[in-house]
């Protein structure tokens, strides 16, 4: 049953508290100097105790964006969440410098983050996920408030209000409509449960598993590489639909599609347009592995050549067709793509690296949706609406279609946050006039 304690009207309520909502936190802090209000927010986040991606933490997982690129940086790189910042109050500044490196492991990020959200505790609420967003209609029929109902460790529910909300829940695993059917099953899971499910196969106790890795990747990759280093019993095969494993184009001229200026290149252009953009740097992120983890996995392959013992294969050109239980294991019907011939392979456990939908948005919204535009948002990343929802809705990390290719990742952060949080001090109407926002940020 809801519990309806008693709780102020916040002017926002973001939902999530991982890399875009803590950017956002940051960046409303700034704000809040310069407009001289700050915003009265809270930031709620499912997970007890936050680890970014924390299932999928392999020890060689490296962070995949310059560590420039952090919450803040670009934006501001005087403050004192920065990223070297974080090096520094570790005391681990000159020895990062020595590693010589853009890139700091995914272990390290993940405790830089959790460093920047320990510093607002006080607008914080972990281990309570949201279950929907409701509006809260006047007499007038104008809908100033939302409701938000949440759940928390306990299984209670919560209601809340606000103003506005940013909904920054992130990616959903994508299963296979073939896997769905052994959801409850411990051999098959996704790779976003890397780690526990590997736990739960006990491959630290030397068991000589077969294990199948569906999909081609940057999961899929870390995923057989750290199988192959950390378990010397296990073998793996890696089934790929696509004809060769690809490497992640993160060259410099390419690289600007990461560039802040890029989101308005996008933005500005028909859907059709901004659909073909995305198909053509598709390459830059999906079905694509680092360049040097790819001749990692060519190099394991080649001195089982040498060796001659064939523990590991990467099989391309392979299509699931079905999936049985076979009591003993998993048999995978496998077509080839190019011969037309099936076979059928046995093993004891599959990891799904078959990547993430954006669709978490929609759920918990859709008691919203007739007053939304089929969740279309502005620039800012406010979502389109009836003139009657007053209330402000913004969506970070599902407006790929019309923002570009950064939106899901770390690259514009620090600029995105200024922009929503400044679209919200608009709609909450507590912008202070631009001579008094100039004159204050000039005195900063
Ligand atoms: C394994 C992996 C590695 C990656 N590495 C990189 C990288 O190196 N560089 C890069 O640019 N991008 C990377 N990405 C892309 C990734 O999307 C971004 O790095 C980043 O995590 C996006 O931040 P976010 O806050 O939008 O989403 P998320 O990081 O997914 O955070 C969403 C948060 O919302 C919480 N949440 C979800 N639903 C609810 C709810 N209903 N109620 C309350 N809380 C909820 C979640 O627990 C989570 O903490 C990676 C993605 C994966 C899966
Ligand atoms: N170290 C890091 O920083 C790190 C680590 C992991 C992930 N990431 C990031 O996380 C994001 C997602 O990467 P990801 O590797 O998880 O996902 P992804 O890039 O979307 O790749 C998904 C893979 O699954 C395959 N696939 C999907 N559905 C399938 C099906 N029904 N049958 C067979 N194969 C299927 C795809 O094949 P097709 O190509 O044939 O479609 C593709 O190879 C990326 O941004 C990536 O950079 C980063």
């Amino acid at each position: 049953m809801t519990q309806h304690s008693i709780h102020p009207v916040h002017d926002l309520i973001g939902v999530g508290f991982g890399p875009s909502n803590l950017a956002l936190a940051i960046a409303l802090e700034e704000l809040a100097q310069r407009h001289g209000k700050a915003l009265n927010s809270l930031f709620i986040e499912k997970q007890q105790h936050y680890r970014w991606h924390g299932d999928t933490l392999a020890s060689q997982s490296e962070l995949q964006i310059s560590f420039l690129k952090d919450l803040v940086s670009m934006r501001n790189p005087t403050s004192p969440y920065s990223f070297v910042n974080y090096l520094k109050q570790h005391d681990r500044l000159v020895d990062f410098i020595n590693l010589g490196t853009f890139y700091p492991c995914r272990m390290e990020y993940n405790d830089y983050l959790r460093w920047v959200g320990e510093q607002f505790a006080e607008q914080s609420a972990f281990g309570e996920e949201i279950l929907r967003i409701e509006p809260e209609r006047a007499s007038n029929g104008s809908i100033e408030q939302l409701r938000l109902v949440s759940r928390d460790a306990q299984g209670r529910e919560h209601a809340r209000y606000t103003r506005s909300v940013v909904v920054s829940t992130g990616g959903t695993p994508k299963v296979p409509e073939l896997f769905k059917p052994f959801k409850d099953d411990a051999r098959v899971f996704h790779h976003s449960r890397y780690l526990s499910g590997v736990e739960q196969l006990q491959l630290a106790q030397g068991r000589a598993l077969r294990i199948a890795i569906i999909g081609s990747g940057q999961s899929a990759a870390e995923a057989f590489i750290d199988l192959h280093d950390s378990f010397p019993a296990v073998k793996v095969d890696m089934i790929v639909r696509g004809s060769a494993l690809k490497p992640a184009d993160d060259t410099p001229f390419v690289n600007e599609v990461f560039a802040p200026f890029y989101t308005d290149l996008v933005f500005s252009k028909p859907p059709q347009e901004r659909a073909s953009h995305i198909q053509e740097y598709h390459n830059t992120n999906y079905s694509v592995v680092d360049q040097g983890l790819i001749e990692r996995i060519y190099a394991v392959l080649y001195r089982q050549k040498v060796a001659r013992q064939f523990r590991h294969a990467v099989m391309c050109r392979q299509q699931v067709e079905a999936v049985t239980d076979a009591g003993e294991g998993i048999e995978l019907s496998l077509r080839d793509l190019t011969l037309g011939t099936q076979q059928t392979r046995r093993y004891d456990a599959v990891i799904l690296a078959t990547g993430y939908e954006r669709s978490s948005h929609r759920q918990l919204l859709a008691p919203l949706e007739p007053l939304l535009h089929n969740y279309e948002v502005d620039r800012d990343y406010r979502a389109l609406a009836v003139p009657e929802l007053k209330a402000a809705v913004f969506l970070q990390g599902f407006c790929e279609a019309s923002h570009g290719l950064s939106d899901t990742l770390l690259s514009v952060l620090p600029v995105r946050s200024e922009e929503i949080g400044q679209a919200l001090y608009r709609a909450l109407g507590k912008a202070a006039p631009a001579s008094e926002t100039l004159r204050a940020a000039a005195n900063a």
